[in-house]
């Protein structure tokens, strides 16, 4: 199978020559071809969206809202079949397909509501006879680009708040993961959007992604990825004075205090490390343990880890599946290197796994090392990979400015029974998620995503948080006094 581009309703195929395969990275099989496009694609899906965008801005937004609707209903339909193929196409297991393609019907849901709310503020004027009030307004065309990790819940937190704001968008799925933007689009296309508003375009960032950023008619742009490909754009994107929101790496870690209920802490830790095979940007890759209790997790830990069955994430017993590619695997494997030099006591994996059936697929044993510095490279590098570093402290306080250390600031967790400690955490983990008694992932679609510092740029993806990125705010004035009144002068 070959996958065409959807612009303006419609099935194109991309100019570029280059095809690139897309495969099951479970065991190497070749799922479809696509080609990647180039900029006269992008200037194409351009034109097309800066038209549509005109009369989209002009339907009532609940009527917008109704699309999503639509689309809701379609992937709540679809949803086995588009976890099926989420699974093959990424790798991660089937049970948390469904709850990514979950993630995506519940914004959906979520967002189309707002298009019966999308409030703004009404305020008393400081004068006599006149109105107040601020309203969101639509930006225009907008370029979303999203990962191969989450191709379709990202994609939905960022094209539906687009969409019911009165934008009109291009989207640059992932190369790896152009078959979860094909179903999206078939989706698009089946609940009659109006041409233009919804546009895919398959290809490269270079290519494509960079034709985005620089095409005068796209206003906004929307990232998820590497904080190395999202400084680029940002540079770009500046240069081009364009609103920018980026989404990128973390070192997230869950803390685990001396009065810890730690089988709920392992349980915590091994969802959250080694779901999607360690490879959400809310991942737990630190566990930052009170050292009174730290003998006893390493050795649960180790238990646990012994049941994990490793595997095809199609088949419903895995718990543990590839990850993306050959590269992948073999920075993974780099880390653990660089980890075991660094003087870091690797307590199990470190190995890639190629042994029966997993020889054909991309496969990384849950590795756990213990007795880790803070600041060495595997306690502050993203590895983006089914690792653990498990760091010894005395305190809360300790454990706090270990957790602040990094350069990132997505996601964090503290397992603790004193609630003091809770609140007190809550509010020193300088992250833009925090969890109590829970792993560092699970985020929920109504409150916003993102985190500080090198993470991203201080937009957010999610909640009402995410119209922030895709509105302007407007301020409306009415004065209906009939006269010129002069605002901070005529006082008295
Ligand atoms: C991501 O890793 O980029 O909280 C997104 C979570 C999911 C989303 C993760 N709801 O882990």
């Amino acid at each position: 199978m070959k996958l065409n581009n959807y612009i303006n309703g419609s099935w194109q195929e991309g100019g570029g020559a280059e095809y690139t395969a897309v495969v099951n990275p479970a065991n190497g099989e070749t799922l479809c071809e696509v080609k990647l496009s180039g900029k006269s694609d992008v200037d194409e899906a351009v034109k097309a969206a800066k038209k549509a965008q005109k009369e989209w801005a002009l339907v009532p937004a609940p009527k917008r809202a109704d699309y999503l609707y639509e689309i809701g209903w379609l992937m709540k339909e679809r949803k086995e079949h588009l976890a099926q193929v989420l699974t093959k196409e990424m790798g991660k297991v089937i049970e948390e397909g469904r709850g990514e393609v979950q993630e995506g019907i519940d914004m959906a849901f979520y967002m189309a509501g707002e298009g019966r709310r999308l409030f703004g503020e009404t305020v008393p004027s400081e004068l006599q006879d006149k109105f107040a009030m601020s309203v969101r307004a639509p930006i225009g065309v907008v370029g979303l680009i999203t990962p191969w990790n989450f191709p379709v819940a990202i994609a939905t937190w960022k094209s539906f708040p687009a969409m019911v704001a009165g934008n009109t968008f291009i989207w640059k799925p992932a190369t790896e993961t152009p078959m979860m933007a094909y179903e999206m689009a078939k989706i698009f296309d089946e609940v009659g959007l109006p041409p233009g508003v919804a546009n895919v375009v398959f290809g490269s960032g270079g290519e494509v992604g960079t034709a985005m950023i620089e095409h005068p008619d796209v206003r906004v742009i929307s990232f998820t990825g590497s904080t190395e490909t999202g400084r680029s754009v940002a540079e770009l994107g500046g240069r081009h004075l364009k609103k920018v929101s980026l989404e990128m790496g973390g070192k997230n870690a869950v803390i685990v205090m001396d009065d810890a209920d730690l089988d709920l802490a392992v349980e915590g830790i091994l969802w959250s490390a080694f779901g999607t095979a360690g490879q959400r940007c809310t991942a737990c890759s630190r566990v930052i343990v009170h050292s009174s209790v730290k003998e006893e997790l390493e050795q649960r830990l180790l238990e646990q880890m012994k049941g994990l069955t490793i595997g095809d994430g199609i088949d419903e017993s895995v718990k543990v599946g590839p990850v993306i590619n050959a590269s992948a695997l073999e920075k993974i494997h780099g880390y653990v290197e660089v980890g075991k030099q660094e003087g870091a006591k690797l307590l199990a994996g470190g190995r890639v796994l190629e042994d029966g059936s997993l020889k054909d697929g991309y496969y990384y044993e849950p590795t756990l090392f213990t007795d880790v510095k803070w600041d060495s490279r595997i306690a502050q590098e993203e590895i983006f990979g089914p690792v653990i570093s498990l760091i010894a402290v005395d305190s809360l306080d300790e454990a706090i400015e270990v957790n602040n250390s990094v350069t990132y600031g997505l996601s964090s967790s503290i397992f603790t029974r004193d609630i003091n400690q809770a609140f007190r955490a809550q509010r020193d983990l300088d992250t833009g998620i925090v969890y109590v008694n829970a792993g560092t992932t699970g985020a929920e679609i109504h409150l916003p995503f993102g985190g500080t510092k090198g993470t991203g740029n201080g937009h957010r993806d999610s909640g009402v948080a995410a119209l922030d990125v895709f509105t302007e705010w407007k301020s409306i004035y009415v004065d209906y006094s009939g006269r010129l009144q002069r605002a901070q002068i005529d006082t008295e």
